[in-house]
C-alpha cells in the first residue's frame, strides 16, 4: 500500500477562504473585524519568519493584527504589563505571545496572565482545563488542526486506538484529550515509556509531537495506519525534518502527512478559526 498524502496547505486554503467569507459577512453586518495582537520577544529569526507567517494569514483573512514587538531584555512585570493592557483592549480578541521566550522570563505566569478569553493560542490553564472536561473553548492550535486534518480525511475516530508520541503541555497532551473526546483509546508515548515501539505498533492514528527528526521507523506503524507528524525540526541547511522516516512509512500507512505542508498549515488555520470565536464571543453574538 501507498499511502495518500494529506496536503495541508491545499486544506488551509480551502478553509482560509471560508473565514475570509465570513469576515465580510460580519463587515456587512456593521461588526467589526476580529483582532489579533502578537507579542514578538527579541530577534529569534524562526519566531521572526512564524510571525510574519500569521500576520499574512490575517491580511489575507481581513483580521485587524498588531505585532509587539518588544526586547529580548524585557522584564516579566513589563511582559506582563503588556498583556494586561491587551486583555483591557476592546479591538483585541485574541492575544498570541511567541515562543520560545528568553530564559529569563517565566513562561507559564506570562501565559496565566492572559484572559482565557483572549488566549487563542489555547495553552492557559483554563483552557486546556476546559478541554480535559469534554467542554472545550479555545483549544490548543497544533491539536485542533491536526484534528481538522482527521475530519477532512473522513477519518471516523470513535473505538479507533490512538497513539500520541511527546507528552508536551502545548502539544502532546491536548493532542492526546482532542482524541479522547473524539470516542479514540489514546496511549502517550513519552521518555520513560517501555517498549514504545510494540505500543505505537497497535495504532491506527499515530501522531508525533517530538522535535527529533527520524524518530519514528516504518517498523513502528501497523499497515494501513494513519500517520500524522507534527514535529518539525530546522536543519543546519535550513531543510525542515519531520518525526517520521516519510519514505519508508508512506508505503504502509494509509495516509500520511508531509513535513512541510502538513500540520503547519492546520495551526495557523486553528489560530485564525480561535480568533474569529473569540471575536465571535467578545462582540456577544
Ligand atoms: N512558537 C512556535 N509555534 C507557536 C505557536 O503556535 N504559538 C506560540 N505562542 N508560539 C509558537
Amino acid at each position: 500500500m501507498s499511502a495518500k498524502i494529506i496536503d495541508g496547505n491545499a486544506i488551509a486554503k480551502e478553509l482560509r477562504g471560508h473565514i475570509r467569507e465570513e469576515v465580510d459577512a460580519w463587515v456587512k453586518q456593521g461588526r467589526r473585524l476580529p483582532g489579533l495582537a502578537v507579542i514578538l520577544v527579541g530577534n529569534d529569526p524562526a519566531s521572526e519568519i512564524y510571525v510574519k507567517g500569521k500576520r499574512r494569514d490575517c491580511d489575507e483573512v481581513g483580521f485587524h493584527s498588531i505585532v509587539h514587538h518588544v526586547s529580548a531584555n524585557v522584564t516579566q512585570s513589563d511582559l506582563q504589563a503588556l498583556i494586561g493592557s491587551l486583555n483591557e483592549d476592546s479591538s483585541i480578541d485574541g492575544i498570541l505571545v511567541q515562543t520560545p521566550l528568553p530564559t529569563h522570563i517565566d513562561q507559564d505566569r506570562v501565559i496565566d496572565e492572559i484572559d482565557p478569553k483572549k488566549d487563542v493560542d489555547g495553552f492557559h490553564p483554563y483552557n486546556i482545563g476546559r478541554l480535559a472536561l469534554r467542554r472545550p473553548t479555545l483549544r490548543s492550535c497544533t491539536p485542533k488542526g491536526v484534528m481538522l486534518l482527521l475530519e477532512h480525511i473522513g477519518c471516523s475516530f470513535k473505538g479507533l486506538d490512538a497513539a500520541v508520541i511527546g507528552a508536551s503541555n502545548h502539544v502532546g497532551r491536548p493532542m492526546g484529550l482532542e482524541l479522547l473526546l473524539a470516542g479514540c483509546t489514546v496511549t502517550t508515548a513519552h521518555k520513560f515509556t517501555k517498549d514504545t515501539a510494540a505500543k505505537i505498533r497497535l495504532a491506527d492514528i499515530v501522531v508525533s509531537a517530538v522535535g527529533k527528526p527520524g524518530l519514528v521507523p516504518v517498523e513502528w506503524i501497523k499497515p494501513g495506519a494513519i500517520v500524522i507528524d507534527i514535529g518539525i525540526t530546522r536543519g543546519a541547511n535550513n531543510k525542515l525534518y519531520g518525526d517520521i522516516q516519510f519514505d519508508a512509512v508512506k508505503e504502509v500507512a494509509s495516509w500520511i502527512t508531509p513535513v512541510p505542508g502538513g500540520v503547519g498549515p492546520m495551526t495557523r488555520i486553528a489560530l485564525l478559526q480561535n480568533t474569529m470565536q473569540a471575536s465571535r464571543d467578545n462582540q456577544g453574538f
